[in-house]
């Protein structure tokens, strides 16, 4: 336990978050069980045993909204970073700002070293990339204010409410998967708060000719790799690597298009919102975690530096 705790970084927050998680863990395993997944198998912890590993298999999803929208639902303290954005999607529509819908299946994650695992969970939210949290300028940060969390998984509630984030207990179809297939070939997404009426979903086909695909993959790489913040206490610095053999091959991510629908924070009344002709990527990626980190640290960060990432 000691020796655990020497690892990681020695604050209030991770002390919460593995008290959280020795209380829970053989709740979370067994309800683990119950579950079977069609992801693939975490390919890191063996090479990285000490640092936290897991593999998430997600629909990214590119939502072009105003500017001056979103700079009413950013907090005014962080600039966007525009010229960070257009050197990566110079076509993209002017005066306009790519939030990036994440609706992801966390899987296999691992602290191999100390042969602690965590039940797999799922989770989506509204992220709001190319932010400059640190002031320079140039430094891209990617704000995350808000995640529906399958309502079991302690660690994950409590791991995610440590940055601040407001957190949504909630269920979600498919239950233990990235996605479903529908009848038409199209795959379906849904988390649904348990406590309220938020909610969002995802219903996404393959793009029949992959060059109608308006994002490069190098967009999605990019904002993935940005340090994470929800109310900037602290920062998650997750490197996901998109070239091992779960992202290649026969598990190349997929363009595909479709459309959103949501009640969810940041966007506030009553009334649901619904993008349609939203395009993006389905891809299966293995991540390093690197948690609750100073976000000064991070100045100047552009890119991960683990092997496996390119
Ligand atoms: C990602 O999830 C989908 C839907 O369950 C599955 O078909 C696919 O094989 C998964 N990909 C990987 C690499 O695990
Ligand atoms: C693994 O964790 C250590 C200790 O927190 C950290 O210094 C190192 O950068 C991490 N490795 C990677 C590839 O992120
Ligand atoms: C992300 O894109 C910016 C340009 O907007 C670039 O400076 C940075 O190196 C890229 N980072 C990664 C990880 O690709
Ligand atoms: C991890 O589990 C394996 C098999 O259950 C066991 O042999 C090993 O001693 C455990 N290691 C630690 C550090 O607990
Ligand atoms: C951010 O959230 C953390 C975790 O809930 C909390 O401890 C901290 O006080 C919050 N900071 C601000 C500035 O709201
Ligand atoms: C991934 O790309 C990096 C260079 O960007 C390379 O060093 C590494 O070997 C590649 N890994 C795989 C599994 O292809």
């Amino acid at each position: 336990m000691a020796l655990q705790l020497s690892l990681l970084h020695h604050s209030a927050v991770v002390l919460v978050v593995l008290f959280s998680f020795l209380l829970h863990h053989g709740e979370s395993a067994a309800t683990q069980g119950v579950c079977a997944t069609h992801d693939l198998p975490n390919p890191l912890a063996e090479r990285f045993p000490n640092n936290a590993t897991g593999v998430l298999n997600a629909t990214l999803a590119i939502i072009p909204i105003p500017l001056e929208t979103a700079r009413r639902l950013i907090p005014p303290q962080y600039g966007i970073l525009e010229r960070a954005y257009r050197a990566l999607i110079p076509n993209f529509p002017e005066g306009m700002y790519p939030i990036m819908v994440q609706a992801a299946h966390d899987h296999d994650i691992q602290l191999r070293a100390y042969n602690i695992t965590t039940g797999d969970f799922s989770r989506v939210g509204f992220e709001f990339p190319f932010l400059d949290l640190v002031g320079d300028g140039y430094s891209s940060f990617r704000w995350g204010p808000a995640q529906l969390i399958t309502a079991t998984n302690d660690i994950a509630l409590e791991g995610s409410r440590a940055y601040g984030t407001i957190v949504s207990l909630a269920e979600f179809e498919p239950r233990c998967d990235a996605y479903r297939r529908l009848a038409n070939g199209a795959t379906y997404f849904k988390g649904s708060s348990l406590t309220s009426s938020e909610f969002v979903e995802l219903e996404m086909a393959r793009l029949s000719h992959p060059a109608l695909n308006p994002y490069p993959l190098e967009l999605f790489k990019n904002i993935t790799n940005q340090p994470a913040f929800a109310n900037a206490t602290s920062c998650d610095n997750m490197i996901r690597l998109f070239n091992t053999t779960m992202s290649v091959g026969e598990h190349a991510p997929v363009p595909v298009r479709g459309r959103v629908r949501a009640r969810a924070f940041p966007f506030q009344g009553a009334a649901e919102k619904e993008w349609a002709d939203v395009y993006g990527v389905q891809v299966a990626t293995p991540f390093i975690e690197n948690n609750y980190l100073d976000c000064r640290t991070l100045r100047g960060y552009s890119g991960t530096g683990g092997p496996g990432d390119s």
